[in-house]
């Protein structure tokens, strides 16, 4: 008797407290195995974690706690190599992990559950789980924000129109423009590292929702699987997802900054712009169309992040009006995360690849640039520096830009006797202002687009991403 348990009894009823078994739909309806076995290895740690505490507790014995070990290196030795078999009539990773444990060892795998809950151990393995992805994911992000500074730092010195309302605004450094997005990569790095704290706080010990009465050692168990904090309120530890919800909501940032780039790069290699050209192995062709090359990733990037949105929004109405403490509700907090972080993780390695491959086209850059009078403004602040007040040079350019588009000519094609129609103080040193050129080198305030500015940002980037 002492090596059947409860799980054995399973695919007739639950406990001997139920009279019938589930129909096979209901326990499919409520398994979750299928997805959460990927929380395997969290899973077999924090029972380690568990034991080692309990034992060291004199809670468990020590041939118990040595027999729990070696199951546990078996399962993980099962699990690895495919032979572990996962049933679904135990319905999830932690009754099946537990169950095998009990069959490999007897008893001791049946004292493994003390002073513990599946409510404290799931929240405790996601929080696990998570924790490593978050790693990941920041190495990730440190490669994309590699790729486009080397990406910027070539192309310190290609100028291209800088839009507002998608209309030519002023001219920018092409490298710039790229570490535009370095900063806003980064910003999801600090993200991540900020909501990793509240990731990292253990909730095993409160077991289902109040405590246990075992002596346990809770910070011995935190310390033990890398936790920097134990939750201070049993309730809230079984039944927060906050820390899903804030993993999430930097993830749909993140995938929001992709979506930005993409859209950017498939704007940039219309033909319409022919800014840039993306490498082959990023595109596919037409089945009809056989001149076609289409930026399939970067549309697809922009596709997934409405997906990646769309589990932000799940995760946050899934918690929205559950009651303390654990709901099963909670269990369809992890389809949502686990594809969340996949897609961001291999969004995030296509990207550093997809960028350090792109070809950058300055000419066709630099004649954009050309167009639409980029250089007004700093007509404008020419006239400032001769005197007059910033109102009345806007006002002295904006006349010279009407003629220029009646004459059909850029701003700064106009010969120096018509410009000087809009005001007198106007000589032959504006060319050099009206440059593209001038334009970017006069731009030297901290964080501005001249070439020399790029160059020192770029500089802080290799630092602080070395
Ligand atoms: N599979 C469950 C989940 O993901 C584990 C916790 C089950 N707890 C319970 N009281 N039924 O949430």
């Amino acid at each position: 008797m002492s090596n059947t348990n409860q799980f054995d009894k399973k695919s007739q009823a639950w406990s001997a407290l139920f009279s019938e078994p589930m129909s096979d739909l209901v326990q499919r309806y409520t398994a979750s195995v299928d997805f959460d076995r990927r929380l395997w290895r969290a899973d077999i740690d924090g029972s380690l974690a568990h034991a080692e505490m309990l034992a060291a507790q004199g809670i468990l014995g020590a041939a118990d706690h040595a027999a729990i070990e070696r199951g546990m290196a078996l399962i993980a030795g099962e699990i690895e190599s495919g032979a572990f078999e996962w049933k679904l009539e135990l319905e999830d990773v932690h009754l099946n992990i537990e169950a095998r444990l009990t069959q490999l060892v007897g008893d001791a795998g049946k004292r493994l559950h003390t002073g513990r809950s599946r409510n404290d151990q799931v929240a405790t393995d996601v929080r696990l789980w998570l924790r490593a992805e978050i790693d990941a994911i920041g190495g990730l992000l440190a490669g994309l924000q590699r790729a486009l500074v080397d990406v910027a730092e070539t192309h310190a010195e290609v100028i291209l129109p800088g839009f507002t309302h998608l209309q030519v605004a002023q001219p920018v450094s092409f490298g710039h423009h790229l570490l535009a997005y370095v900063e806003m990569f980064a910003r999801d790095a600090e993200r991540l590292v900020d909501l990793r704290k509240r990731v990292n706080r253990l909730p095993l010990g409160a077991a289902a929702l109040a405590g246990t009465s075992y002596p346990l050692d809770r910070e011995r168990v935190a310390r033990a699987l890398g936790f920097e904090a134990v939750c201070q309120n049993s309730l809230d530890a079984v039944s927060d997802r906050d820390f899903a919800i804030e993993f999430s909501a930097a993830a749909t940032l993140c995938m929001v900054h992709v979506s930005r780039l993409s859209e950017e790069l498939i704007l940039w290699m219309s033909q319409s712009f022919g800014f840039i050209d993306l490498a082959d192995r990023f595109c596919t062709g037409s089945s009809i169309m056989p001149q076609k090359k289409n930026p399939d990733v970067p549309e697809l990037a922009r596709g997934k992040t409405g997906r990646v949105v769309g589990h932000l929004v799940a995760l946050v109405t899934l918690m929205k009006a559950q009651p303390l403490a654990y709901n099963k509700d909670n269990q369809e907090d992890k389809e949502p995360l686990f594809d969340t972080v996949d897609t961001v993780k291999d969004t995030l390695r296509i990207f550093a690849e997809l960028v350090a491959g792109i070809t950058v086209k300055p000419d066709a850059m630099e004649r954009a640039a050309l167009k639409g009078h980029a250089t007004a403004t700093d007509l404008a602040d020419y006239l400032v520096k001769k005197g007059l007040p910033f109102r009345d040079a806007h006002e002295a350019v904006a006349h010279a830009v009407k003629h220029a588009i009646a004459q059909g000519v850029e701003l700064s094609a106009l010969p120096l006797a018509a410009l000087q129609a809009f005001h007198p103080a106007i000589g032959d040193d504006v060319y050099a202002v009206l440059t593209l050129r001038g334009s970017l080198d006069a731009r030297q305030v901290l964080g501005g687009t001249a070439p020399t500015q790029v160059r020192a940002q770029i500089a802080r980037h290799r630092t602080r991403l070395a």
